[in-house]
């Protein structure tokens, strides 16, 4: 029998959450869309898979935010919006798993005028484009401090204004009939996480499923930096290698895999001057970005099935002897799975090029971790592990580095060329 690992409904909850940290101005922003783009499809009469496609372009819609530099806010992504639209369908036509949605990102900023000469007939995805752009728009307008069923006619009358140069006659009047039902507009400003309840298509998935769905998420953390863009790549490869060599069965080595893609998440959170600074961060940058440990734990403790994800990603700052961080665990308190992580992030550090040094060989990394299995940080039988295994894991850390790196290439490469 396969395994069951976790639910759909879960992996979106914890994707909208990271989401959330890119854009701290844009709190539950996604949430908001994709929950009005449902309701839209809804009240259009679309099916249900029509339903769900307009759910995750509302989900999706701003991801081409992450390859900007810095935090995204919402002036950036106003100003941006098109070029936002672009560079989130080229990162989503680059995964199998997303690239059904990218049609519909890249129309979630074209304005009717404009859609209509390119397509005639409004039908999945442009129209679905349409939908996400709506919906968007009326999210973008409400705004948190007032009592929402006092707003929803200026948002009406600000979306009319707009007219048929913005939407197309037939979203426009399903956003009318919508107008009217008062909980749809408190659903979205009062209980935003309520749009998991229309996730209707929800299930469990399989380890296998699971995997594919992370990785999308890893390369939202890598691709905001030049410098990351292959970091959670080469530790999730040297931590399943690790933990094949331990003895760890296939599935777990597989869980491995997940907790490496997703072991830096909550560096989301850590703005790009403190990520990328070219040199040593100083006491009050460097407890910003201690942070991200710690939201790595937020954003993955609650999701199902995700007991050891969870703690083999978020505990990778962890030390043995008690210095490590946030959480000070030591060593009777860190499982193998973290160990191993630990382990396997400070040597695909130390192996990478950073911005402000080479990458490092052979011998000084060797050194290196042997030093600090020594003082008591690392574990000495992992560490071990890997010196007398390095050349076969350093090989498959730099393939898959490299595999990452082309793909965020190819990436900015489209951006570019738009
Ligand atoms: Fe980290
Ligand atoms: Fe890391």
């Amino acid at each position: 029998m396969i395994r069951q690992f976790t639910t759909k409904r879960d992996i979106v909850r914890a994707f909208a959450n990271t989401m959330n940290l890119v854009n701290p101005e844009l709190q539950d922003h996604h949430e908001k869309v994709s929950y009005l783009a449902y309701r839209l499809a809804e009240a259009l009469g679309l099916d249900e898979k029509h339903r769900m496609m307009a759910f995750a372009g509302g989900l999706l819609h701003d991801i081409g935010g992450v390859l900007k530099q810095g935090n995204t806010s919402l002036t950036d992504l106003e100003m941006s919006a098109g070029k936002v639209a672009v560079v989130g369908a080229s990162i989503l036509k680059t995964f199998p798993v997303t690239s059904p949605f990218a049609a519909i990102v890249r129309e979630s900023q074209t304005p009717w005028q404009r859609l209509k000469k390119l397509h005639a007939d409004l039908k999945a995805p442009h129209q679905i484009g349409q939908i996400v752009h709506l919906a968007d728009a009326v999210a973008l307008l409400l705004n948190e401090e007032s009592p929402v069923l006092n707003q929803i006619g200026q948002v009406r009358q600000v979306i009319r204004s707009g007219g048929e140069t913005e939407f197309s006659p037939e979203v426009l009047s399903a956003f009318d009939s919508l107008c009217s039902r008062e909980a749809v507009w408190m659903d979205m400003l009062y209980r935003p996480q309520f749009f998991l309840d229309l996730m209707t298509d929800d299930r469990w998935i399989t380890l296998d499923e699971t995997l594919i769905l992370t990785e999308f998420m890893s390369k939202i953390i890598d691709f905001r930096s030049p410098f990351t863009a292959m970091h959670s790549a080469g530790v999730a490869a040297s931590a399943v290698a690790l933990a094949e060599l331990s003895g760890m069965s296939e599935d777990e080595c597989k869980v491995m895999r997940i907790a490496g893609h997703l072991h830096d998440l909550g560096k989301l959170k850590i703005p790009n001057e403190i990520l990328d600074k070219p040199g040593k961060l100083t006491d009050e940058e460097f407890n910003i970005m201690k942070e991200h440990a710690y939201y790595t734990w937020v954003l993955l403790k609650d999701v199902r099935g995700f007991g050891q994800v969870s703690t083999w990603a978020a505990l990778h700052h962890e030390k043995l002897n008690g210095n490590g961080y946030p959480f000070h665990l030591t060593e009777a308190e860190l499982s193998l799975g973290s160990r191993i992580m630990t382990v396997a992030d400070i040597f695909s550090a130390l192996t990478e090029e950073r911005p402000y040094r080479k990458s490092m060989g052979k011998e000084k990394v060797t050194a290196i971790l042997r030093e600090n299995a020594q003082n008591g940080l690392l574990s000495g039988s992992v560490v071990d592990l890997l010196v007398e295994h390095y050349d076969e894991i350093n090989e498959r850390r730099a393939i898959e580095s490299k595999k990452a790196s082309r793909k965020y290439q190819e990436i900015l490469a489209r951006k570019e060329q738009e």
